[in-house]
């Protein structure tokens, strides 16, 4: 230990704790100065005063803001400018510092008059000359000039114009939910102020030892309060602790809405001096908060138990939501696309229930699992301002009570895709998938052909399908595997991995896709997106993808499984460039010959008339090809 500390000392003299000038001219600015913050300083007043009635009144001819209540009046003026004392018993942690906020620089003079019974009324005088030590005059007043038992006034005299409109509004924030009366007089006008939410919960729950917690579906402006002895604010604080807590929270789409919290103080949660307008950050926040997320989400998990008791499968719709607005015929908005089980359970649903983000985040949490059918047929794959392909999908997701689960992601999509919806879960026992004679090829990334694809638990199944293409270990397939041993020594890069792998040959692959153009060729065109490499293709033409060249290019590689299916493939796609080039041809002709027409021209052109006969020559005799 250092010998300063250590060294014997006699005593010499003692100091006494005091504020600095500096100190108390200061103090003022711990407030925010805005005339909200000293009516929230002054009703809180009022409330520990035990006010019933606070009346506000505005004169803005006179500059004037005056606050008078019904308390119990103020006990001792001295109070009033001694910073950090206080004359509250039964109030947490008073700061003693709110009629300082009253001083503030816009602020010419501060009148304060109280009375109690058996005593004398008194007024005094405060302005910025207080903030420097001059003392304040304390007047004695006839007990005539008052007309309540007991009671306060405080009467501010700003330097300028008021500003603040609408004052009704921030009069009305201000008082927030004290049980107490406010009646506000605006130049003459009167009006009451009654206790304001600035928004209505949907839920509402009392926690023991934490408080009432009052949550909406809606996200509004405050969307996370905290209200402290009847005082609401936005606690920066309070969301922060809750953001943490969300991380881990499988539920936390529930606390992406707004949420209130009316704090019991017994929770040991203190809120931040001197204007209260957060909490303190520590470890009884922390603890609070994680008794709320618990009590707030299973409470809610119960309810949702209790309204899908006899539910097995909801359809989840984002317009659910937009629909709310329309009570009556909001089914009106839906109908086409939801089953009628939903459109059932949905009417009975509370409002918040129906949201399919919340839906889905509480019925997850009691084991429901989420299913997703891509309807291509729908997609919409186009290029955008900036050249970037983009697609507009169109899915149908539903969320089953329980599914069939299989390990494979590929045959778990697949299935869903065919109408059997399965669940897809590394963990689960079926589902090991058998590939009889696979044959893949560097030259056809989109398609692998095999003899069948036989599924444990499952059976036989037609085709597989993956966007990611089998890339991935978790499909729970050989293909993948398989492609990276390559037993002929190629090295396939993942991008190269078929997003279909058809069981049956290269025709019964033409003849399939054939008639499912309008899905397979975007489920084609999004898988290679998946992949960044629809461009390798030229499949998109005037801005938007072109199913007839996807069709090609598919038909041009499968010809790498089977020779005559490429020849014949390859003569009837010559036939069809012919078949344009001639077209073109044709036109370009038919320019010619109006040209021709034109004497002074006609030198130059004379072949063209036999130019012509030519090639309709050549045309016909390629006729039969293009029919084949
Ligand atoms: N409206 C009121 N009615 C009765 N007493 C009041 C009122 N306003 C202030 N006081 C007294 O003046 C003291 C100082 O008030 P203030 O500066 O707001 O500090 P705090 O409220 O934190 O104690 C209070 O402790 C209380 O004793
Ligand atoms: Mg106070």
């Amino acid at each position: 230990m250092h010998a300063l500390l250590t060294t014997p000392s006699t005593t010499m003299r003692t100091v006494t704790p005091a504020v600095a000038d500096r100190l108390l001219g200061e103090i003022p600015r711990f407030f925010d100065g805005s005339v909200e913050t000293m009516l929230r300083e002054l009703f809180q007043n009022a409330f520990r005063a035990d006010a019933q009635t606070v009346s506000v009144t505005v004169d803005s001819a006179r500059r004037t803001l005056t606050i008078q209540d019904d308390g119990c009046g103020i006990y001792d003026p001295q109070l009033v400018l001694t910073a950090g004392a206080t004359g509250w018993e039964n109030v947490i942690e008073p700061a003693g510092l709110g009629l300082f906020s009253l001083l503030a620089n816009n602020v010419l003079k501060v009148v304060i008059a109280s009375w109690r019974e058996h005593a004398k009324p008194w007024r005094m005088t405060l302005t910025q000359e207080q903030l420097r030590r001059v003392p304040a005059v304390i007047e004695e007043l006839p007990v005539s000039a008052i007309n309540t038992a007991s009671g306060t006034l405080v009467e501010i005299t700003f330097a300028n114009v008021l500003m603040v409109d609408p004052v009704a509004q921030m009069v009305q924030r201000a008082r927030s939910l004290y049980p107490f009366g406010v009646v506000l007089n605006l130049d003459g006008q009167l009006q009451e102020i009654a206790p304001y939410r600035s928004w209505e919960p949907e839920v509402t729950l009392k926690v023991p030892g934490i408080g009432t917690l009052e949550w909406t579906l809606e996200k509004t402006s405050a969307y996370t309060e905290v209200v402290w002895m009847h005082q609401a604010f936005c606690a920066l604080n309070f969301r922060r602790a809750l953001s943490k807590i969300q991380e881990e929270n499988p539920a936390s789409k529930i606390f992406d809405r707004a949420l209130r919290w009316i704090v019991d103080p017994q929770c040991g949660v203190r809120p931040k001096l001197p204007d209260r307008n957060d909490l303190i950050e520590d470890v009884q926040l922390t603890q609070a908060v994680q008794q709320i997320a618990n009590a707030l989400t299973e409470h809610l998990l119960h309810l949702a138990e209790e309204h899908t008791r006899t539910q097995d499968a909801l359809t989840l719709d984002y317009r659910f939501k937009y629909a709310l607005g329309a009570p009556g015929n909001w089914k009106y908005y839906v109908e086409d696309e939801v089953d009628s089980a939903t459109l059932n359970a949905l009417q009975n649903f509370p409002t918040w229930l129906r949201d399919p983000d919340i839906l889905a985040a509480v019925l997850t949490q009691l084991g429901w699992v989420t299913n997703e059918r891509r309807r291509y047929e729908k997609y919409a794959i186009y290029l955008n301002d900036e050249n970037e392909v983009i697609c507009d999908e169109d899915k149908r997701q539903r969320i089953y009570r329980s599914l069939p689960a299989v390990s494979s992601k590929a045959v778990a999509f697949t299935l869903t895709q065919l109408g059997r919806p399965t669940h897809w879960d590394p963990r689960a026992e079926a589902g090991r998938v058998r590939i009889k004679k696979l044959r893949i090829h560097p030259k056809s990334p989109q398609v692998a052909l095999c003899e069948s694809i036989q599924v444990e638990g499952i059976g036989e199944m037609p085709y597989l399908l993956s966007e990611d293409g089998f890339a991935d270990e978790r499909d729970g397939f050989e293909l993948a595997v398989q492609e990276r041993r390559g037993k002929k020594g190629y090295t396939y890069l993942v991008s190269h991995c078929p997003c279909i792998l058809f069981a049956g040959t290269a025709l019964q692959f033409k003849e399939w896709l054939e008639k499912n153009a309008d899905w397979v060729l975007n489920f084609i065109a999004v898988a290679q997106m998946e992949r960044d490499s629809i461009w390798d293709y030229d499949w998109i033409g005037d801005d938007e993808l072109q199913p007839a060249r996807v069709r090609r290019s598919v038909l041009a590689e499968i010809g790498v499984f089977d020779q005559k299916f490429s020849q014949v493939h390859q003569k009837r796609a010559d036939a069809q460039d012919a078949r344009g080039l001639l077209a073109e041809i044709d036109s370009q002709m038919a320019q010619l010959v109006y040209f021709a027409k034109k004497p002074y021209l006609r030198r130059v052109l004379r072949g063209v008339p036999s130019l012509r006969k030519q090639l309709r020559a050549l045309g016909q005799n390629l006729e039969p090809l293009t029919k084949e």
